[in-house]
């Protein structure tokens, strides 16, 4: 006999008529890559988002979203290929997750991408500057450090920045900690929460294990290990995959919480915190990443960076000259422009 199949999509059709907005309109740029089509599938399966618009410079960008609107969930799937689409694919939307541009091959920074990436952020924040300067926007395209500054001065000159609607996707490195605690601890990953500050690039990196939750306690002979781990975990990827990019998978499951946590905050849900990479004054430096309240507008509430001990102190003192660096770059070469 078959059993009675309830799909996750008829929840978003039945509270349409409630009055919080459950029906987000979500554009990925990048869409066609690594990391934009599992990303892309996970938004597909989510029940808030309501319209999905698949963007990439690839030619093949309609045959994704071809593919994935053959799967039974309620939402629309649209593809757009090509920069003359940008702006129809950005088009009102209410949340835009950019993983467009060049990953690392071995060998690489995360800086050594500015050269390539910083003019593909430019373009997308130029056009959605004019076709949805409302939106929600999650930068994960890398260097972060720099992007996000990048993203944020091009909607400066178009005297349409919101900082609280500009964020840097660093969640990867808090899925990693909490993988890597959960594992050292043998606890569920699921149930850890590790707080991770600062910036997306090496010493930038800075987990906080002190503040972890549940209570954890690492074997002081361990911590300087585990937090270069958090620290080079992408490295551990680009070597690992010899060549042929960086983290797509994990980065597709880090980016489709952070929007769906951006989403969550959007309809009124309260308590809402993830860390990011945002514009701030909780440091000496213009951009730092630290928990924050997500809300109906965004970044509700920067919760800053709470109690530290002598070692994190010491990691966050040595963050901020580089953070400061890769801040100035992605400022400066706006300004150069
Ligand atoms: P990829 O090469 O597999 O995919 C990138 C996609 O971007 C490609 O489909 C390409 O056609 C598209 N693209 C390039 N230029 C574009 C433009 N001007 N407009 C629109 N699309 C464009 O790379 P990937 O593995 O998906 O990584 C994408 C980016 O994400 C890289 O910069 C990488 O370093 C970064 N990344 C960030 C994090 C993070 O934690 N924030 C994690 C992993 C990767
Ligand atoms: C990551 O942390 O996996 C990404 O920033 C990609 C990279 O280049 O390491």
């Amino acid at each position: 006999m078959l059993s009675r199949i309830v799909r996750p999509t008829l929840t978003a059709a039945r509270n349409f008529s409630t009055s919080q907005q459950n029906n987000y309109k979500v554009t990925v740029c990048g869409a066609a890559g690594g990391i934009g089509q599992p990303l892309s599938l996970l938004l597909k399966l989510n029940p808030l988002v309501t319209e999905l618009n698949c963007y990439d410079i690839a030619p093949f960008t309609p045959g994704v979203a071809c593919d994935l609107s053959h799967i039974e969930t309620a939402s629309k799937v649209k593809g757009f290929a090509g920069q003359e689409s940008l702006k129809d694919a950005l088009n009102s939307a209410d949340v835009v997750v950019i993983p467009a541009g060049v990953p690392r091959k071995p060998g690489m920074t995360r800086d050594d991408l500015f050269g390539s990436n910083a003019s593909v952020v430019k373009t997308i924040f130029e056009c959605a500057s004019v076709a949805c300067p409302d939106a929600i926007f999650c930068i994960i395209t890398n260097p972060v450090n720099s992007c996000v500054p990048i993203a944020c001065e091009v909607l400066k000159k178009a005297n349409k920045l919101n900082p609280r609607r500009v964020f840097g996707v660093s969640t990867l490195d808090i899925v990693r900690a909490n993988t890597f605690v959960g594992e050292m601890c043998g606890v569920n990953p699921k149930e850890v929460n590790v707080p991770v500050i600062g910036g997306h690039s090496g010493i930038t990196i800075v987990p906080l294990f002190s503040r972890a939750t549940p209570k954890v306690t690492i074997p002081a002979d361990k911590l300087d290990a585990l937090t270069k781990r958090v620290q080079e975990a992408g490295t551990e990827v680009v070597k690992a995959k010899v060549g042929h990019g960086s983290a797509t998978l994990s980065m597709a499951y880090a980016g489709a919480r952070f929007a769906n946590s951006v989403m969550r905050g959007l309809k009124g849900e309260s308590n809402v915190i993830e860390c990011c990479y945002v514009q701030s004054d909780v440091t000496e430096v213009p951009f730092f990443a630290n928990p924050v309240l997500l809300g109906k507008g965004g970044l509700e509430k920067n919760l800053g960076i709470g109690e530290l001990n002598a070692y994190e102190k010491d990691l966050v003192s040595k963050a901020i000259p580089e953070l400061k660096k890769e801040i100035a770059k992605g400022v400066d070469w706006v300004k150069s422009q």
